[in-house]
């Protein structure tokens, strides 16, 4: 996607409310997907634009975290570019298709940085992908903001390596919380991801937490990322009669994971994290009603909140991208805009015009660093000195085709 309009005037207050101001009316109209590099937004980016890059799972089986994050960055890019753009110039982002995988991820992401000489990153969802090009950015001294990769070890791969996400400690503590204090469970089985850093965290953090606050963990297995059947897995899990299965992986297995336990007869709730927010969940495990009915997940933020800015952010992301329904991820694609603008204001204009320059990124990171007190889509974003965002988590349960918000879990 090259987004570029010409800027009308300068952006005073660059928070969400102003960027939002923008956008609402349905002003976002993706023409096309893009993917490559191929521009969606009608040819090359305008002259004097401020080049951000971005790269995401566009295709593949994490497909939905790419094209929700590049849908949210798009939306919050035209609302910065109609009230302005940063110092007078439009963003362009070039969105580049890392196919979900670690040299996907490697080989665009020094693709980005050589041909488009971007400002900064924006990028992964995945953190095993975050993992894989952070080190790139970093050496580059381009500044990268994964929206929404919660492993730890992301951002100690360097000091221009950002997120605007809660980590996974805090996230799997709040499942273990919730399971224990909530759903009264003293017995917990996991299924876990073998081959995805963020699963394997989350195991770590929850399993924690979990028996720190008294409970047992009775049984704990492992799945590939290509496996499609898990019987032999959740024929061990069942066997223990566990009291709640917590599943911390990705969308597209977790669907099938719910049927094949459903169908040997293991019916206690199923738990999981973020990697479940997708259009996609609820149809892997057969629908509305289905596998996953009355099952929970930890995650960033709930849609149906009644705060007239989340309200004001659905009603736009709807307008603008055929009545679909944000996702936390399209919310944090979003936010993660927001705050490299805001983060832009505050550097402000390179004396020689270069936005590219070493030096300029320098600032920018500084900048970053500095963010504090951001009012997002997704909460209220302070970059902390490990360069991670401190905010709460929300816990949703699954009804239909919908997610009913229960609660929130303060850090
Ligand atoms: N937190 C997940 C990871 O680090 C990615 C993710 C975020 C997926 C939000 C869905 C929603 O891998």
């Amino acid at each position: 996607m090259f987004v570029s309009s010409a800027p009308a005037r300068l952006l005073g207050c660059l928070c969400t409310a102003a960027i939002l101001a923008f956008v609402s009316g349905g002003c976002a109209n993706k023409t096309s997907t893009a993917v490559n590099g191929i521009s969606s937004g009608g040819g090359a980016p305008a002259a004097g634009s401020i080049m951000i890059g971005e790269y995401g799972s566009l295709t593949g089986d994490k497909s939905t975290f790419g094209h929700s994050t590049d849908n949210g960055v798009e939306l919050a890019v035209k609302g910065v570019n109609a009230a302005g753009g940063v110092n007078g110039h439009p963003l362009a982002v070039d969105v580049q298709d890392d196919a979900g995988t670690p040299d996907g991820a490697s080989s665009v992401v020094k693709k980005i940085i050589t041909s488009d000489k971007p400002t900064a990153v924006i990028g992964e969802v995945a953190s095993t992908l975050s993992i894989q090009a952070a080190p790139i950015c970093n050496a580059a001294k381009v500044p990268m903001i994964s929206p929404s990769s919660t492993n730890p070890k992301v951002t100690t791969l360097g000091p221009y390596i950002f997120r605007i996400c809660f980590i996974d400690p805090f996230q799997g503590t709040a499942a273990a919380k919730f399971a224990l204090g909530t759903l009264h469970a003293k017995k917990a089985a996991i299924l876990t991801d073998a081959g995805n850093d963020y699963s394997i965290g989350l195991t770590k953090f929850f399993t924690q937490s979990f028996t720190q606050g008294g409970g047992q963990i009775v049984v704990s297995q492992n799945y590939g990322k290509d496996d499609v059947d898990f019987s032999s897995q959740l024929t061990q899990i069942k066997a223990q009669n566990p009291d709640v299965l917590y599943v911390p992986g990705y969308y597209g297995q977790v669907g099938p994971i719910a049927k094949q336990a459903r169908a040997i007869g293991l019916t206690v709730p199923l738990l999981g994290g973020d990697g479940w927010d997708s259009p996609k969940l609820v149809e892997g495990a057969g629908g509305p009603g289905g596998a996953l009915e009355g099952s929970y997940f930890t995650n960033h933020s709930s849609m149906s909140n009644s705060d007239p800015t989340i309200q004001k952010f659905v009603s736009a992301y709807k307008a603008g991208y055929g009545g679909q329904q944000p996702d936390s991820l399209a919310a944090l694609g979003y936010d993660s805009i927001g705050v490299l603008a805001d983060a832009m204001k505050r550097a402000g204009a390179p004396a020689d015009g270069d936005y590219s320059s070493l030096a300029y990124r320098a600032k920018l990171r500084d900048a970053i660093a500095a963010t504090k007190g951001y009012k997002g889509i997704t909460g209220t974003i302070t970059i902390g000195p490990d360069r991670n965002a401190i905010k709460p988590a929300v816990v949703l349960q699954i009804h239909g085709a919908d997610y009913k918000y229960v609660t929130t879990v303060n850090p």
